[in-house]
């Protein structure tokens, strides 16, 4: 394996990240050719937490779009500070300025200084550059915020009308994650480079776990692996357990004093692993079958 990546995966893991050698190459290609990365997978699988670890790894900013139906580009972008402008046209007024023809331009010019702009996340990230731009959960917004998104990822400059032209000085590093609520655009995709991240093997989760919360005892974390595993594997759960709720399930069975697992702890503490009524029958049924013995 190439020596920046084994490096890259190391430096993550220094952050607390555990990458595997497919998501380490794509992260370190996705820098090095300076392209956004694409991040689809199943809900709880580290796909923000990497864009977080990278920040923390590069040392840059962390800037976060929080995408949702119905999000705009004013909203990303940048919005004029309204209530602050009319505060500044009031206190010109008592200051007594008649407005005379010359004036009215001047004033209305003054109304879009940039001490009225409000910066949204991508124009922060333009402005502070270098940065880390996570656009998280984009297959909840619209073709139209995708449009936008699309402009901004090939050209990494916005033109504001009264004020001139933001380019970044270094392209921010940009990390995009869907949970694939729909499917992204050709185009968009076409800009990125993509990689899906599967739920991990029993011994990366296991290191997971012991990584983020080392307060768990070596025994009981493999435990609670090994079952979350099986159910993941078993299929007829709406929403399989994510390493979120494998390390919020450990958690609370550390807070219970559980040192060993057991069915009837183990059903008194679902609530931290499944989140539907449903699934929570179907998984207490499990539970007795794989704990009882
Ligand atoms: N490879 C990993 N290394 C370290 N921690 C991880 C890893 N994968 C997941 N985690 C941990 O699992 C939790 C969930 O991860 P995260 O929130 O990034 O998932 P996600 O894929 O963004 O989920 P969602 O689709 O629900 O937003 C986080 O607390 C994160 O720290
Ligand atoms: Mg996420």
């Amino acid at each position: 394996m190439d020596d920046g990546v084994a490096a890259l995966a190391d430096r993550l893991r220094e952050v607390g990240y555990l990458a595997d050698d497919d998501l380490a190459t794509v992260v370190f290609l996705a820098l090095r050719m300076e392209r956004p990365l694409l991040l689809e997978g199943e809900p709880g699988t580290g796909k923000t937490a990497l864009a977080e670890a990278l920040a923390a790894t590069l040392g840059r900013p962390l800037i976060r779009v929080q995408c949702y139906e119905g999000i705009d580009s004013t909203q990303a972008l940048y919005d004029w500070d309204f209530p602050r402008q009319i505060l500044h046209l009031r206190a010109l007024e008592a200051l007594g300025r008649d407005g005379g023809d010359g004036e009215v331009a001047e004033l209305e010019k003054s109304l879009y200084d940039e001490r009225f702009l409000l910066a949204r996340p991508v124009l922060t990230a333009l402005q502070q550059s270098p940065s880390v731009l996570l656009v998280d959960e984009v297959d909840r917004a619209d073709d139209e915020f995708e449009a936008f998104l699309l402009e901004v990822l090939s050209t990494y400059r916005v033109t504001i009308p009264e004020l001139g032209t933001v380019a970044a000085a270094q392209p921010p590093t940009v990390v995009l994650t869907s949970n694939r609520t729909r499917e992204l655009h050709d185009a968009l995709k076409r800009r990125c480079l993509y990689h899906w991240i599967d739920h991990p093997g029993l011994e990366r989760e296991v290191a997971i776990l012991r990584e983020r919360a080392p307060e768990v005892s070596a025994e009981l974390a493999r435990q609670v692996v090994g079952v979350v595993q099986q159910l993941r594997a078993g299929g007829d759960l709406l929403k399989p357990p994510g390493v979120a709720e494998t390390l919020d399930w450990a958690r609370a069975l550390h807070h219970l004093g559980t040192a060993e697992l057991d069915a009837e702890t183990a059903a008194r503490t679902l609530g931290a692993l499944v989140k539907y009524r449903d699934d929570a029958e179907r998984v207490r049924a499990a539970l007795d079958r794989m704990l009882t013995p």
